[in-house]
């Protein structure tokens, strides 16, 4: 079955403020006024893992999105409330300027504060705003690698970008949200995410190049067609583990081959590099590395590809191209966990043009673009393969191109 409806951006933003009302406690100004704003999550077209590698990718901001209901404090305290997903009252309280501390300390690495707190706290110190009073209200599913840490972390900056009157970029509140990851909270990922929930619009793509940092809006209609997202349940977590060892191996082939892995010998370079430096290649074999890099030249030639299929309204072409990247993401880049492997090939049995794992893998979600005419099929197909199969049965959502962060 597919998810009727998520909540409106007003009802997310009335309930945020109600959750703020309630909670926020006698120690806050209440003559302060509160305001409410939105970002959405987003869902990846294609382009998976090549935004740290100069590459292209494609998401667009979906109609699960996460508000905050806000106000200044003037004692430089930031007092956070949210819900954990088993309804459990989250109540924390973070000084900014013990945060200060901690960020100016000789020694110190990222991971300051390395949970829910830190995309929160990382935004508002890395956006340089004051004391606030904060709660977060979401039905962007966490660990389902539809962006939930990035919508959490936007909605949190554009907040205190409007109260402090911070005169921020779009641009710098990208870069701000960004640090919130990779040095608060301590995952080291790209920029896919905050780019595509910033500057997320409507109806919609957002092609992202990373070796100019340029990015266009192309118009997503894909008439008679409608966009599935599956999230599986299988959780992963980008802080540790395998998206840090993908990364690193790919980090440390750039900064050894000063690449931007478009050039046609990059595949042969980078394993001759890897046959002539394990150490340097992280203990990886020259095979790993090749599957590694072929991954990440060849998504980025077929997100630009898809890019223009897109632009001619090619569906059928666009659907190739998914699930080419889907093979390349299970073959090369392994983070395809069987679950989702089942999810898509069942999808692309039911009628799906194109379906693929999206984001960061290892878990999360996928997408199938379906034509009107087999939706219903095509979810049916996802659920009962998975049953099958012995996987947890996935959430469907149908969602389309939506704004960016913003002021409700
Ligand atoms: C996660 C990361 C992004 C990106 C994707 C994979 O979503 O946060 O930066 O690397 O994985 O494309």
């Amino acid at each position: 079955m597919i998810v009727p409806s998520t909540r409106s951006p007003e009802e997310l933003a009335a309930e945020a403020r109600a959750f703020l009302a309630e909670k926020a406690g006698p120690d806050t100004d209440p003559a302060a006024p509160t305001g409410t704003w939105l970002a959405p999550g987003r869902v990846n077209l294609i382009g998976d893992h090549v935004d740290y590698a100069y590459g292209v990718c494609l998401p667009y901001a979906t109609t699960m999105a996460t508000a905050v209901a806000a106000r200044k404090r003037s004692d430089g305290l930031l007092r956070m409330l949210s819900q954990a997903p088993n309804g459990e009252l989250l109540d924390a309280s973070v000084a900014l300027a013990e945060l200060d501390e901690a960020v100016n300390a000789p020694d110190a690495t990222p991971g300051i504060l390395p949970d829910w707190r830190g995309y929160i706290a990382g935004t508002v110190h890395a956006l340089g705003a004051g004391g606030m009073d904060i709660a977060v209200v979401s039905d962007v599913p966490l660990g389902s690698g539809l962006s939930s840490s990035a919508a959490l972390e936007c909605a949190v900056g554009v907040a205190a970008r409007d109260l402090y009157e911070l005169g921020t970029s779009d641009e710098e509140l990208i870069a701000a949200t960004m640090r919130a990851e990779n040095f608060y909270v301590g995952a080291n990922t790209g920029g896919l995410d905050q780019n595509a929930v910033v500057r997320g619009r409507a109806g919609h793509a957002l092609a992202l190049d990373f070796l100019g940092n340029t990015h266009e809006q192309v118009p997503c209609a894909m008439e008679g067609y409608q966009l599935l997202i599956a999230d599986s349940h299988v959780e992963h977590s980008h802080a540790t583990g395998e998206y840090s060892s993908r990364r690193g191996l790919i980090d440390a082939a750039a900064a050894a081959l000063s690449c931007s892995f478009r050039e046609e010998d990059i595949v042969e370079r980078a394993v001759e590099w890897a046959a002539e430096n394990p150490a340097d290649a992280l203990g990886n074999e020259p095979e790993v590395v090749r599957r590694r890099v072929r991954h990440v030249h060849s998504e980025t030639a077929r997100t630009i590809e898809a890019v223009e299929a897109l632009k001619a309204g090619d569906v059928e072409r666009f659907g190739r191209l998914m699930n080419d990247s889907h093979a390349s993401l299970r073959d090369d880049y392994e983070i395809v966990p069987d679950a989702l492997e089942a999810a898509v090939q069942a999808a692309l049995q039911a009628g799906a043009v194109g379906a693929r794992i999206t984001g960061g893998g290892f878990g999360g979600s996928t997408i199938a673009l379906c034509p009107d005419d087999r939706v219903d099929e095509v979810a049916a197909a996802i659920e009962s393969a998975t049953r099958s199969g012995g996987f947890p049965v996935p959430t469907i959502y149908a969602t389309s191109a939506q704004d960016g962060a913003r002021r409700v």
